[in-house]
This record gives structure tokens, sequence and C-alpha cells, in this order.
């Protein structure tokens, strides 16, 4: 448990460092830290808020919890996709944007809701994604 604590620590910290998780950076951490590689790739795939692939300046997260797909955040998630050319989980190619799907923010009574940084979207439909975008 101690290592996986150790570990937590300093990916949080890669993660915050270079927005995303290096493998090479992963890999000198689990050494310095005496913590096998597969315990850090453990904790590194266990939460969330790591992503192992470069991000974008910008994250737009669609979600696609219960209230959000009934009211068509499919369709918006597409409409991104569309715009952005690239596909959910995706980042785009200048790593400006990269575009996530998330399961229930909290905001279900203003669904379909995307999220750009602290910035909530209610009600977003294809027709005004390029107001998500801007
Ligand atoms: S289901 Fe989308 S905010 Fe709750």
């Amino acid at each position: 448990m101690r290592s996986r604590d150790t570990i937590l620590g300093a990916l949080q910290d890669l993660h915050e460092e270079h927005g995303y998780l290096p493998a090479a950076e992963v890999k000198r951490a689990a050494e310095r830290l005496g913590v096998p590689l597969s315990q850090a790739y453990s904790v590194a795939t266990f939460y969330r808020a790591f992503s192992l692939k470069p991000r974008g300046k910008r994250v737009v997260r669609v979600c696609l919890g219960t209230a959000c797909h009934v009211r068509g955040a499919r369709e918006v998630v597409e409409a991104l996709e569309r715009a952005l050319e690239i596909k959910a989980g995706e980042t785009t190619p200048d790593r400006a944007v990269t575009l996530e799907v998330v399961k229930c923010v909290g905001a279900c009574a203003i669904a379909p809701v995307a999220v750009v940084g602290k910035t909530i979207f209610a009600g977003v439909s294809p027709e005004n994604v390029s107001e998500v975008l801007r």
C-alpha cells in the first residue's frame, strides 16, 4: 500500500508537469521509488484523471450519462468529432483540443452537457457545438 501511495504522488507530479504521463517518465519514477512498473501502471490506469497520451491545451468533455444520452449527447459527440476531425478520446494533431466522453457530471437537469475547463455548457446540441469550441 505504501508503494501505491508513493507512486501516486509521483504520478500526480508528472501529470501536472507534462499534462499526461510519458512512458519514459513513469518508468524512471518507478525505478527511482523502487516500485514495480506494473504497479505504477496499475495506479496510472486506475485513476481517470491520469492520461497516458498527450492531451490538448483544452479538453472538451461531453457527458454520456443517462440523462444526457437520452437527450441527444451521442449526436453532440458525433458533431464534435466531425468539427474537430478526431474521434472521442483523441487529440487534434496540433494538440489544441482533446475530446473526451464522461459519465454524469452532476448537471442532469441541464442535459445534454459539455464541459470545457470550469465552464459547463447546458443544452448542447449538434447545431451549437461551435459555441463549445469557441
Ligand atoms: S447524465 Fe449528464 S450530467 Fe448527469
